[in-house]
Protein backbone atom coordinates (compact mmCIF):
# COMPACT_ATOMS: atom_id res chain seq x y z
CA UNK A 1 0.00 0.00 0.00
CA UNK A 2 1.12 3.43 -1.21
CA UNK A 3 1.12 5.82 1.92
CA UNK A 4 0.75 9.94 0.91
CA UNK A 5 0.07 13.02 2.07
CA UNK A 6 -2.45 13.88 -0.35
CA UNK A 7 -4.42 11.96 -2.68
CA UNK A 8 -5.93 13.68 -5.37
CA UNK A 9 -8.78 11.93 -7.75
CA UNK A 10 -8.71 13.75 -11.34
CA UNK A 11 -5.71 14.66 -13.32
CA UNK A 12 -7.59 17.41 -14.78
CA UNK A 13 -7.52 21.26 -14.60
CA UNK A 14 -8.45 21.68 -10.77
CA UNK A 15 -6.65 18.52 -9.93
CA UNK A 16 -3.62 19.28 -11.74
CA UNK A 17 -3.59 23.27 -9.81
CA UNK A 18 -4.23 21.62 -6.70
CA UNK A 19 -1.44 19.01 -6.83
CA UNK A 20 1.40 21.51 -7.52
CA UNK A 21 -0.07 23.72 -4.81
CA UNK A 22 0.27 20.62 -2.33
CA UNK A 23 3.50 19.92 -3.89
CA UNK A 24 5.38 23.39 -3.16
CA UNK A 25 3.88 23.39 0.15
CA UNK A 26 5.89 19.92 1.04
CA UNK A 27 3.24 17.86 0.82
CA UNK A 28 3.98 14.44 -0.95
CA UNK A 29 0.95 14.32 -3.31
CA UNK A 30 -0.09 11.74 -5.73
CA UNK A 31 -2.80 12.15 -8.77
CA UNK A 32 -5.15 9.03 -9.75
CA UNK A 33 -6.62 9.16 -12.98
CA UNK A 34 -8.44 6.20 -15.24
CA UNK A 35 -6.89 8.01 -18.47
CA UNK A 36 -4.17 7.61 -20.43
CA UNK A 37 -3.14 11.39 -20.38
CA UNK A 38 -3.74 14.14 -17.98
CA UNK A 39 -5.74 16.88 -18.52
CA UNK A 40 -7.97 15.21 -21.27
CA UNK A 41 -10.70 17.84 -21.34
CA UNK A 42 -8.39 20.56 -21.63
CA UNK A 43 -6.78 19.25 -24.90
CA UNK A 44 -10.29 19.35 -26.51
CA UNK A 45 -11.16 22.70 -25.37
CA UNK A 46 -11.73 26.05 -26.92
CA UNK A 47 -11.58 23.63 -30.46
CA UNK A 48 -8.07 22.52 -29.47
CA UNK A 49 -7.02 25.75 -28.22
CA UNK A 50 -8.36 25.96 -24.73
CA UNK A 51 -10.24 29.13 -23.55
CA UNK A 52 -8.29 29.04 -20.58
CA UNK A 53 -9.43 32.44 -18.98
CA UNK A 54 -11.86 35.24 -19.15
CA UNK A 55 -10.20 38.82 -18.34
CA UNK A 56 -13.16 40.01 -16.68
CA UNK A 57 -14.26 36.75 -14.85
CA UNK A 58 -16.18 37.90 -11.60
CA UNK A 59 -19.02 35.88 -9.15
CA UNK A 60 -21.67 37.15 -11.46
CA UNK A 61 -20.41 34.47 -13.87
CA UNK A 62 -21.22 31.41 -12.48
CA UNK A 63 -24.84 29.64 -11.38
CA UNK A 64 -24.33 28.45 -7.68
CA UNK A 65 -27.02 27.71 -5.43
CA UNK A 66 -25.07 29.88 -3.25
CA UNK A 67 -24.13 33.07 -5.20
CA UNK A 68 -21.24 34.18 -3.00
CA UNK A 69 -19.59 30.83 -2.56
CA UNK A 70 -17.26 31.46 -5.65
CA UNK A 71 -16.30 35.53 -3.93
CA UNK A 72 -13.41 34.26 -1.79
CA UNK A 73 -11.54 31.52 -4.01
CA UNK A 74 -12.01 34.05 -7.35
CA UNK A 75 -10.66 36.97 -5.57
CA UNK A 76 -7.65 34.77 -4.00
CA UNK A 77 -6.46 33.52 -7.25
CA UNK A 78 -7.81 35.66 -9.82
CA UNK A 79 -7.44 35.29 -13.98
CA UNK A 80 -4.86 38.04 -13.50
CA UNK A 81 -2.98 35.13 -11.30
CA UNK A 82 -3.24 32.66 -13.86
CA UNK A 83 -2.01 35.06 -16.79
CA UNK A 84 0.56 35.67 -14.84
CA UNK A 85 1.28 31.83 -14.86
CA UNK A 86 1.22 31.25 -18.03
CA UNK A 87 3.51 34.18 -18.76
CA UNK A 88 5.96 33.39 -16.78
CA UNK A 89 6.00 29.79 -18.66
CA UNK A 90 6.35 31.33 -22.36
CA UNK A 91 2.88 30.63 -23.59
CA UNK A 92 1.75 32.07 -26.72
CA UNK A 93 -2.27 33.44 -26.29
CA UNK A 94 -4.49 35.86 -27.55
CA UNK A 95 -7.52 38.10 -27.03
CA UNK A 96 -10.45 36.11 -28.71
CA UNK A 97 -13.83 38.04 -28.15
CA UNK A 98 -15.40 39.04 -25.23
CA UNK A 99 -12.42 38.85 -22.84
CA UNK A 100 -11.60 35.31 -23.73
CA UNK A 101 -8.06 33.87 -24.04
CA UNK A 102 -6.97 31.72 -26.50
CA UNK A 103 -3.48 29.73 -26.76
CA UNK A 104 -2.37 30.63 -30.16
CA UNK A 105 -1.01 27.18 -31.00
CA UNK A 106 -2.69 23.94 -28.82
CA UNK A 107 -4.23 23.37 -25.64
CA UNK A 108 -1.62 20.91 -25.15
CA UNK A 109 0.50 24.23 -23.78
CA UNK A 110 -1.76 24.90 -20.95
CA UNK A 111 -1.50 20.87 -20.21
CA UNK A 112 2.37 21.42 -20.49
CA UNK A 113 2.50 24.24 -18.21
CA UNK A 114 0.34 22.24 -15.29
CA UNK A 115 2.50 18.98 -15.88
CA UNK A 116 5.51 21.17 -15.66
CA UNK A 117 4.41 22.83 -12.39
CA UNK A 118 3.43 19.42 -11.04
CA UNK A 119 6.67 18.45 -11.66
CA UNK A 120 8.46 21.07 -9.89
CA UNK A 121 5.93 20.63 -7.00
CA UNK A 122 7.56 16.23 -6.62
CA UNK A 123 4.67 15.21 -8.06
CA UNK A 124 3.29 11.78 -8.75
CA UNK A 125 0.66 11.35 -11.24
CA UNK A 126 -0.43 8.14 -11.60
CA UNK A 127 -2.71 7.43 -14.85
CA UNK A 128 -5.20 4.44 -16.05
CA UNK A 129 -5.69 4.33 -12.15
CA UNK A 130 -9.23 4.07 -12.01
CA UNK A 131 -10.89 4.68 -8.17
CA UNK A 132 -13.17 2.46 -7.33
CA UNK A 133 -13.47 2.81 -3.49
CA UNK A 134 -12.60 5.23 -0.91
CA UNK A 135 -12.58 4.04 2.92
CA UNK A 136 -12.25 6.36 5.77
CA UNK A 137 -9.38 5.29 8.38
CA UNK A 138 -8.77 6.47 11.73
CA UNK A 139 -6.00 8.97 10.43
CA UNK A 140 -7.34 9.61 6.67
CA UNK A 141 -8.73 7.89 4.30
CA UNK A 142 -8.21 4.79 1.86
CA UNK A 143 -8.46 5.12 -1.89
CA UNK A 144 -8.87 1.77 -3.57
CA UNK A 145 -7.76 1.58 -7.64
CA UNK A 146 -7.69 -1.23 -10.46
CA UNK A 147 -3.56 -1.02 -9.85
CA UNK A 148 -3.95 -1.06 -5.90
CA UNK A 149 -4.34 0.92 -2.40
CA UNK A 150 -3.21 3.98 -1.49
CA UNK A 151 -3.54 5.85 1.88
CA UNK A 152 -3.56 9.97 2.35
CA UNK A 153 -4.54 12.03 5.44
CA UNK A 154 -5.80 14.58 2.41
CA UNK A 155 -8.18 13.14 0.13
CA UNK A 156 -9.14 16.01 -3.05
CA UNK A 157 -11.92 14.67 -5.28
CA UNK A 158 -11.35 17.36 -8.40
CA UNK A 159 -13.09 13.82 -10.54
CA UNK A 160 -15.12 16.51 -12.85
CA UNK A 161 -18.87 16.18 -13.60
CA UNK A 162 -20.84 13.94 -15.97
CA UNK A 163 -19.85 15.77 -19.17
CA UNK A 164 -18.29 13.39 -22.09
CA UNK A 165 -18.67 9.90 -21.31
CA UNK A 166 -16.29 8.91 -23.96
CA UNK A 167 -13.41 11.18 -21.46
CA UNK A 168 -13.78 9.50 -18.78
CA UNK A 169 -16.36 10.55 -16.98
CA UNK A 170 -17.72 8.89 -14.15
CA UNK A 171 -20.23 9.74 -11.07
CA UNK A 172 -17.72 8.77 -8.21
CA UNK A 173 -17.35 12.20 -7.17
CA UNK A 174 -20.57 12.37 -6.44
CA UNK A 175 -20.77 8.61 -4.77
CA UNK A 176 -17.58 9.60 -2.57
CA UNK A 177 -19.67 12.72 -1.43
CA UNK A 178 -23.01 10.81 -0.95
CA UNK A 179 -20.63 8.06 1.05
CA UNK A 180 -19.90 10.80 3.66
CA UNK A 181 -22.99 12.09 3.70
CA UNK A 182 -22.80 15.45 1.88
CA UNK A 183 -26.11 16.90 -0.13
CA UNK A 184 -25.39 16.29 -3.78
CA UNK A 185 -27.95 18.67 -5.99
CA UNK A 186 -29.42 17.37 -8.85
CA UNK A 187 -27.51 17.23 -11.86
CA UNK A 188 -28.06 18.61 -15.64
CA UNK A 189 -25.83 18.60 -18.71
CA UNK A 190 -25.10 22.68 -19.55
CA UNK A 191 -23.21 24.56 -22.14
CA UNK A 192 -25.45 22.61 -24.52
CA UNK A 193 -26.78 22.71 -28.16
CA UNK A 194 -31.21 22.59 -28.12
CA UNK A 195 -32.82 19.83 -29.79
CA UNK A 196 -35.84 20.57 -31.63
CA UNK A 197 -39.38 18.97 -32.00
CA UNK A 198 -39.63 17.00 -35.44
CA UNK A 199 -42.04 19.62 -36.88
CA UNK A 200 -39.17 22.66 -36.27
CA UNK A 201 -35.98 19.95 -36.54
CA UNK A 202 -37.87 19.44 -40.58
CA UNK A 203 -38.53 23.29 -40.91
CA UNK A 204 -35.22 24.13 -40.19
CA UNK A 205 -33.23 21.22 -41.25
CA UNK A 206 -31.96 23.20 -44.65
CA UNK A 207 -30.12 25.83 -42.79
CA UNK A 208 -27.79 23.93 -40.83
CA UNK A 209 -24.50 25.88 -40.18
CA UNK A 210 -26.27 29.38 -41.06
CA UNK A 211 -25.36 31.85 -37.95
CA UNK A 212 -26.99 34.87 -36.77
CA UNK A 213 -26.18 37.32 -34.51
CA UNK A 214 -28.70 37.42 -31.78
CA UNK A 215 -30.03 38.36 -28.23
CA UNK A 216 -31.38 34.91 -26.48
CA UNK A 217 -33.68 35.04 -23.45
CA UNK A 218 -34.40 32.20 -20.98
CA UNK A 219 -38.00 32.91 -19.35
CA UNK A 220 -35.91 33.43 -15.92
CA UNK A 221 -34.74 36.83 -17.91
CA UNK A 222 -31.12 35.78 -18.44
CA UNK A 223 -30.20 37.32 -21.47
CA UNK A 224 -27.03 36.77 -24.37
CA UNK A 225 -25.91 38.82 -27.21
CA UNK A 226 -23.92 36.13 -29.12
CA UNK A 227 -24.49 34.37 -32.17
CA UNK A 228 -27.23 31.34 -33.10
CA UNK A 229 -26.19 28.62 -34.96
CA UNK A 230 -28.69 25.70 -36.76
CA UNK A 231 -27.67 22.44 -37.03
CA UNK A 232 -28.80 19.54 -38.27
CA UNK A 233 -29.79 18.47 -34.98
CA UNK A 234 -31.29 21.63 -34.16
CA UNK A 235 -29.75 25.51 -31.85
CA UNK A 236 -26.51 25.59 -30.93
CA UNK A 237 -23.87 28.48 -31.13
CA UNK A 238 -22.82 30.45 -28.37
CA UNK A 239 -25.69 32.18 -27.64
CA UNK A 240 -28.00 29.15 -27.15
CA UNK A 241 -24.88 26.91 -25.09
CA UNK A 242 -25.19 30.17 -22.87
CA UNK A 243 -28.84 30.01 -22.30
CA UNK A 244 -28.93 26.24 -22.22
CA UNK A 245 -27.96 26.78 -18.48
CA UNK A 246 -31.00 28.61 -17.67
CA UNK A 247 -33.34 26.74 -19.36
CA UNK A 248 -35.66 24.19 -17.94
CA UNK A 249 -37.47 21.30 -19.62
CA UNK A 250 -40.70 23.09 -21.00
CA UNK A 251 -39.67 26.38 -21.57
CA UNK A 252 -39.38 28.33 -24.68
CA UNK A 253 -36.52 30.66 -25.43
CA UNK A 254 -37.08 34.42 -26.81
CA UNK A 255 -34.59 35.23 -29.52
CA UNK A 256 -34.14 38.50 -30.80
CA UNK A 257 -32.88 38.42 -34.75
CA UNK A 258 -32.47 41.74 -35.13
CA UNK A 259 -30.28 42.84 -31.84
CA UNK A 260 -29.06 46.06 -33.59
CA UNK A 261 -31.67 47.11 -35.96
CA UNK A 262 -35.34 48.94 -34.73
CA UNK A 263 -37.53 46.45 -37.72
CA UNK A 264 -40.27 49.04 -37.26
CA UNK A 265 -38.56 51.93 -38.15
CA UNK A 266 -36.41 50.23 -41.05
CA UNK A 267 -39.82 48.94 -42.83
CA UNK A 268 -41.13 52.73 -42.94
CA UNK A 269 -37.56 53.57 -44.16
CA UNK A 270 -38.75 50.77 -46.68
CA UNK A 271 -41.88 52.27 -47.40
CA UNK A 272 -40.08 55.81 -48.45
CA UNK A 273 -37.11 53.80 -50.53
CA UNK A 274 -38.03 50.80 -51.79
CA UNK A 275 -42.01 50.59 -51.48
CA UNK A 276 -42.79 48.24 -54.58
CA UNK A 277 -40.14 45.90 -53.46
CA UNK A 278 -41.31 42.03 -52.09
CA UNK A 279 -40.95 42.00 -48.39
CA UNK A 280 -39.30 38.63 -48.41
CA UNK A 281 -36.95 39.80 -50.58
CA UNK A 282 -36.22 43.28 -48.24
CA UNK A 283 -35.82 40.80 -45.20
CA UNK A 284 -33.72 38.77 -47.21
CA UNK A 285 -31.36 41.79 -47.25
CA UNK A 286 -31.24 41.80 -43.18
CA UNK A 287 -31.00 38.15 -42.22
CA UNK A 288 -30.11 34.76 -43.72
CA UNK A 289 -32.33 34.35 -47.38
CA UNK A 290 -33.35 30.49 -46.58
CA UNK A 291 -34.25 31.35 -43.25
CA UNK A 292 -36.94 34.41 -44.77
CA UNK A 293 -38.26 31.91 -46.88
CA UNK A 294 -38.85 29.32 -44.35
CA UNK A 295 -40.53 31.73 -42.51
CA UNK A 296 -42.37 32.88 -45.50
CA UNK A 297 -43.09 29.43 -46.33
CA UNK A 298 -44.77 28.87 -42.57
CA UNK A 299 -46.72 32.27 -43.72
CA UNK A 300 -44.86 34.09 -40.56
CA UNK A 301 -43.60 36.87 -42.92
CA UNK A 302 -46.91 37.86 -45.55
CA UNK A 303 -46.42 37.68 -49.13
CA UNK A 304 -46.56 41.01 -50.13
CA UNK A 305 -44.72 44.18 -51.16
CA UNK A 306 -43.59 46.47 -48.44
CA UNK A 307 -45.70 49.93 -49.24
CA UNK A 308 -48.80 46.72 -48.70
CA UNK A 309 -48.20 45.93 -45.10
CA UNK A 310 -50.86 47.37 -42.80
CA UNK A 311 -49.95 49.20 -39.68
CA UNK A 312 -50.91 45.57 -37.53
CA UNK A 313 -48.93 43.41 -39.77
CA UNK A 314 -45.93 45.66 -39.10
CA UNK A 315 -46.51 45.29 -35.54
CA UNK A 316 -46.48 41.51 -35.72
CA UNK A 317 -43.86 41.43 -37.91
CA UNK A 318 -41.49 43.43 -35.68
CA UNK A 319 -43.08 41.66 -32.45
CA UNK A 320 -42.15 38.00 -34.08
CA UNK A 321 -38.36 38.97 -35.31
CA UNK A 322 -37.21 40.78 -32.43
CA UNK A 323 -39.17 38.06 -29.78
CA UNK A 324 -38.96 34.82 -32.29
CA UNK A 325 -39.98 31.81 -29.89
CA UNK A 326 -38.76 28.69 -30.13
CA UNK A 327 -39.28 25.28 -27.76
CA UNK A 328 -36.79 23.19 -27.39
CA UNK A 329 -37.55 19.72 -27.42
CA UNK A 330 -34.41 18.76 -24.75
CA UNK A 331 -30.77 18.88 -25.02
CA UNK A 332 -28.18 16.83 -26.66
CA UNK A 333 -27.38 16.04 -23.01
CA UNK A 334 -24.07 15.19 -21.16
CA UNK A 335 -22.65 13.63 -24.65
CA UNK A 336 -21.80 17.23 -26.00
CA UNK A 337 -22.31 19.26 -22.70
CA UNK A 338 -19.54 21.38 -21.86
CA UNK A 339 -20.59 21.37 -17.93
CA UNK A 340 -22.58 19.65 -15.57
CA UNK A 341 -24.90 22.15 -13.76
CA UNK A 342 -25.17 20.78 -10.36
CA UNK A 343 -23.10 18.94 -7.97
CA UNK A 344 -21.93 18.59 -4.32
CA UNK A 345 -23.96 21.02 -2.29
CA UNK A 346 -21.45 24.10 -1.68
CA UNK A 347 -23.08 24.73 1.39
CA UNK A 348 -21.28 21.56 2.66
CA UNK A 349 -17.57 22.84 1.79
CA UNK A 350 -16.11 26.05 3.01
CA UNK A 351 -15.88 28.65 0.50
CA UNK A 352 -12.30 28.94 1.97
CA UNK A 353 -10.53 25.65 2.07
CA UNK A 354 -12.98 23.37 0.02
CA UNK A 355 -12.32 20.87 2.85
CA UNK A 356 -16.23 19.54 3.37
CA UNK A 357 -17.57 20.38 6.92
CA UNK A 358 -18.90 17.02 7.81
CA UNK A 359 -15.29 14.83 6.64
CA UNK A 360 -12.23 16.27 7.72
CA UNK A 361 -9.51 16.21 5.28
CA UNK A 362 -11.97 15.70 2.45
CA UNK A 363 -11.97 18.52 -0.14
CA UNK A 364 -14.40 18.71 -3.07
CA UNK A 365 -12.99 20.99 -6.35
CA UNK A 366 -13.92 21.65 -9.80
CA UNK A 367 -17.14 20.65 -11.87
CA UNK A 368 -17.90 18.06 -8.97
CA UNK A 369 -19.24 20.77 -6.79
CA UNK A 370 -22.44 22.82 -7.55
CA UNK A 371 -20.55 25.98 -9.36
CA UNK A 372 -21.38 26.29 -13.26
CA UNK A 373 -19.20 29.01 -14.96
CA UNK A 374 -20.84 30.96 -18.48
CA UNK A 375 -19.07 29.69 -21.37
CA UNK A 376 -15.98 31.68 -22.16
CA UNK A 377 -12.94 30.49 -20.27
CA UNK A 378 -14.93 30.98 -16.69
CA UNK A 379 -14.95 27.39 -16.39
CA UNK A 380 -11.36 26.98 -16.23
CA UNK A 381 -10.79 29.62 -14.21
CA UNK A 382 -12.77 28.39 -11.32
CA UNK A 383 -11.16 25.36 -11.53
CA UNK A 384 -7.64 27.49 -11.49
CA UNK A 385 -9.20 29.12 -8.11
CA UNK A 386 -10.69 26.36 -6.34
CA UNK A 387 -7.62 24.10 -7.34
CA UNK A 388 -5.33 27.28 -5.69
CA UNK A 389 -7.30 27.47 -2.54
CA UNK A 390 -7.53 23.74 -1.73
CA UNK A 391 -4.41 23.08 -2.39
CA UNK A 392 -2.92 25.44 -0.09
CA UNK A 393 -4.57 23.46 3.01
CA UNK A 394 -4.87 19.99 1.84
P1 LIG B 1 -12.23 17.23 -15.44
O1 LIG B 1 -13.43 16.58 -16.01
O2 LIG B 1 -11.41 18.07 -16.35
O3 LIG B 1 -11.27 16.16 -14.79
C1 LIG B 1 -11.77 15.09 -14.03
C2 LIG B 1 -10.81 13.94 -14.15
O4 LIG B 1 -11.23 12.92 -13.25
C3 LIG B 1 -10.78 13.33 -15.54
O5 LIG B 1 -9.47 13.34 -16.03
C4 LIG B 1 -11.29 11.90 -15.33
O6 LIG B 1 -10.60 10.95 -16.13
C5 LIG B 1 -10.98 11.68 -13.85
N1 LIG B 1 -11.84 10.65 -13.24
C6 LIG B 1 -13.20 10.61 -13.24
N2 LIG B 1 -13.62 9.52 -12.58
C7 LIG B 1 -12.50 8.85 -12.15
C8 LIG B 1 -12.28 7.66 -11.43
N3 LIG B 1 -13.28 6.90 -10.99
N4 LIG B 1 -11.01 7.30 -11.18
C9 LIG B 1 -9.95 8.03 -11.61
N5 LIG B 1 -10.11 9.19 -12.32
C10 LIG B 1 -11.37 9.59 -12.58
N6 LIG B 1 -14.11 25.43 -20.05
C11 LIG B 1 -13.48 26.63 -20.25
O7 LIG B 1 -13.32 27.39 -19.29
N7 LIG B 1 -12.99 26.96 -21.49
C12 LIG B 1 -13.14 26.14 -22.58
O8 LIG B 1 -12.63 26.43 -23.66
C13 LIG B 1 -13.87 24.93 -22.39
N8 LIG B 1 -14.10 24.11 -23.45
C14 LIG B 1 -14.72 22.90 -23.25
C15 LIG B 1 -14.95 22.06 -24.36
C16 LIG B 1 -15.55 20.82 -24.16
C17 LIG B 1 -15.83 19.95 -25.36
C18 LIG B 1 -15.90 20.41 -22.85
C19 LIG B 1 -16.52 19.04 -22.61
C20 LIG B 1 -15.67 21.24 -21.77
C21 LIG B 1 -15.11 22.50 -21.96
N9 LIG B 1 -14.90 23.37 -20.89
C22 LIG B 1 -14.29 24.59 -21.10
C23 LIG B 1 -15.27 23.00 -19.50
C24 LIG B 1 -14.02 22.48 -18.78
O9 LIG B 1 -13.42 21.47 -19.57
C25 LIG B 1 -14.38 21.92 -17.40
O10 LIG B 1 -15.04 22.92 -16.66
C26 LIG B 1 -13.13 21.49 -16.65
O11 LIG B 1 -12.42 20.54 -17.40
C27 LIG B 1 -13.48 20.91 -15.29
O12 LIG B 1 -12.27 20.52 -14.69
P2 LIG B 1 -12.22 19.44 -13.53
O13 LIG B 1 -10.78 19.32 -13.19
O14 LIG B 1 -13.18 19.77 -12.48
O15 LIG B 1 -12.77 18.10 -14.20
Amino acid sequence: MTQVDVIVIGAGAAGLMCAAQAGYRGRSVTVLDMGKKPGRKILISGGGRCNFTNENASPENYLCGNPHFVKSCLSRYTQHDFIELVDRHGLAYHHKTLGQLFCDNSAQDIVDILLTECEWAGVNIALRNEVLRVEKMDTGYLVSTEQGAFCCESLVVAAGGLTMPKLGATPIGYKIAEQFGLKVLPTMAALVPFTLHQHDKDRFEGLSGISIPCIVSSEDGTRFKENILFTHRGLSGPAILQISSFWRAGQAVTINLLPELDLKAQLATWRETQAQKSLKNSLATILPKRFIEILHESKAIPDCNVNQLTHSQIDELANYIHNWQIKPNGTEGYRTAEVTLGGVDTDELSSKTFEAKKSQGLYFIGEVTDVTGWLGGYNFQYAWSCGFAAGQYC
